[in-house]
């Protein structure tokens, strides 16, 4: 009993203090090369170039090449920025190219390696060996972000509220051999699992680099990431392909949240919204063009990951000395992509009523056919959704009665926490013993040593200003933060 209900004061004391902690976060606040069907992974040797005119091309692009960072160049700055920023950064290898090169990642967060309840956010550049635009931006975005942590609030939003990943290239290999494919000559953003056309579904046959994003993927939580092309000027969303290989919209369950996504990115972007060819600078990827086995549908299919195919470049392979400008056009609007994961969408944790034991549950929005699963270990979920809606966000979890909830998603963040009840109706999976000890514990993770010790100084100075501030004061604090448009969190 008296473990009761030391927890359970514990439990309102986190509870408040994450509150509080939550609202001052917030405040803080492919190339398309041909249209129509085609697999592309045919389609490069097929382009019909003589011999001639393809080494001209492969002499094109090395002279291009001078000024770019080589694969060893990419790995030296990737190791650099990681000795001037490692108390915010990780650096790690998600597995090695064809021919053996590590593909090199680095992860930016002010708890790099630990699992928080934070959403995590990915951006994979060079996933054309020949669109080495991307991997440039990717390190001078990282650096920027070190350079920049607790000096400019959006840099501190970021690093303190979300997990960012970033894989400068996916296809080092394509790189020095200044061509599309990897060094087995496959597209591989044709080479992922597809939901229509299970072509290329023989995992023996998919290349090493393909795997090792699909291991990633699986291995880490992602709720939202980018892939960085050339050689357009456009925010692609899902679906890629449709169903009947048809050239037309098609769109996903969460078609809003990408459009609005989307226009987040075209519309930081110096002048991708201004574009001619793509309203607003936005399309979907089938009605652009279809294509199969992509990446982007496979992430929102199977890894619970809204990703856009970003083309940042008109000119797939710009002069170097261009790159700086490239980066100045879109630094807002990759900056506010991942902020995005923050500032907007529905994010909560899940926990039991009986045992206080956070739960793996399945929240769904009532009308949007996609489900996405709470952390197994902390129970928390991050899910985007287009604002200016009412929602019915639904959870559920076997063994537990579903609890549902309406919201009003506004232009910024909102915070809801489920606690859902056993099912007596299905009493015999529920014994007294379910409730170990140590589950209570697991609260515990809700907020980290550190900011617990914050926390309770916290407590001593409020209790301390409540007894020296008039009432009305305090009055007149709160009714300020509601005038700012803060929302409170709820738990349902
Ligand atoms: C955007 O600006 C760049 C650089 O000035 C230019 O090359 C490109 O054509 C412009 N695109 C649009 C859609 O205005
Ligand atoms: C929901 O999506 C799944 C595929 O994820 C599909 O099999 C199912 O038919 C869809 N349900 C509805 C009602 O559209
Ligand atoms: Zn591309």
């Amino acid at each position: 009993m008296a473990h009761l209900s030391s927890s359970l004061l514990l439990l309102f004391l986190l509870l408040f203090f994450s509150l509080n902690l939550l609202q001052t976060a917030i405040a803080r606040g492919g190339q398309r090369l041909h249209s129509g069907f085609v697999d592309e992974r045919y389609a490069a040797s097929g382009r019909h170039l003589s011999e001639e005119t393809e080494e001209n091309h492969f002499q094109k692009l090395n002279t291009l090449a001078h000024g770019y960072m080589t694969n060893s160049d990419i790995e030296k700055a990737i190791k650099a920025f990681h000795g001037r920023c490692g108390r915010i950064s990780r650096v790690y290898s998600i597995g090695k190219s064809v021919l053996g090169v590590p593909l090199w990642a680095m992860e930016i967060s002010n708890n790099p390696g630990k699992e928080e309840a934070k959403p995590a956010f990915k951006f994979i550049g060079n996933v054309h060996g020949d669109e080495p635009v991307g991997r440039e931006l990717l390190l001078l975005l990282a650096n920027w972000l070190c350079d920049n942590y607790m000096k400019d609030p959006l840099a501190t939003l970021i690093v303190d509220n979300v997990h960012l990943h970033i894989l400068p290239s996916m296809n080092p290999d394509g790189f020095s051999l200044r061509r599309r494919g990897n060094a087995n000559n496959v597209d591989l953003n044709r080479d992922f699992p597809d939901q229509f056309f299970p072509m290329n579904n023989d995992l023996d046959e998919r290349q090493p680099e393909t795997k090792a994003i699909m291991r990633w993927i699986r291995s880490i939580r992602f709720t939202a990431s980018a892939s960085l092309h050339g050689g357009a000027l456009v925010a692609n969303y899902p679906w890629d392909g449709t169903e009947d290989k048809s050239k037309s919209y098609y769109a996903c369950p969460d078609d809003e949240a990408f459009r609005y996504m989307a226009k987040l990115y075209s519309g930081s972007h110096i002048n991708m919204s201004h574009s001619n060819e793509f309203e607003a600078g936005i399309t979907n990827g089938a009605h652009w063009y279809p294509i199969y086995g992509g990446m982007q549908d496979w992430n929102y299919i199977y890894g619970g990951c809204f990703e856009l195919t970003l083309e940042i470049s008109d000119n797939k392979w710009p002069p170097a000395n261009e790159l700086r400008s490239i980066w100045q056009f879109n630094k807002k609007s990759m900056l506010n992509l991942v902020a995005s994961l923050v500032k907007s969408g529905i994010h909560g944790r899940i926990f039991s009523s009986d045992c206080g034991e956070p739960l793996s549950a399945s929240i769904a929005i009532k009308g949007i056919n996609y489900t996405i699963k709470a952390r197994e270990s902390l129970a928390d979920y991050h899910r985007l959704l287009a604002p200016g809606h009412q929602y019915e966000v639904v959870a559920t979890m076997p063994g537990y009665k579903t609890r549902s909830t309406t919201i009003l998603m506004r232009e910024e963040a909102m915070m809801v926490d489920f606690i859902l009840e056993p099912d007596v109706t299905q009493a015999d999976s529920f014994l007294p013993s379910r409730c170990s000890s140590r589950n209570y514990f697991h609260i515990m993770d809700v907020i980290s040593k550190p900011q617990l010790q914050i926390s309770l100084t916290l407590l001593l100075v409020l209790a301390f200003l409540y007894f020296l501030m008039k009432r009305k004061a305090i009055v007149n604090h709160f009714k300020a933060r509601r005038a700012k448009g803060q929302r409170r969190g709820s738990a349902v």
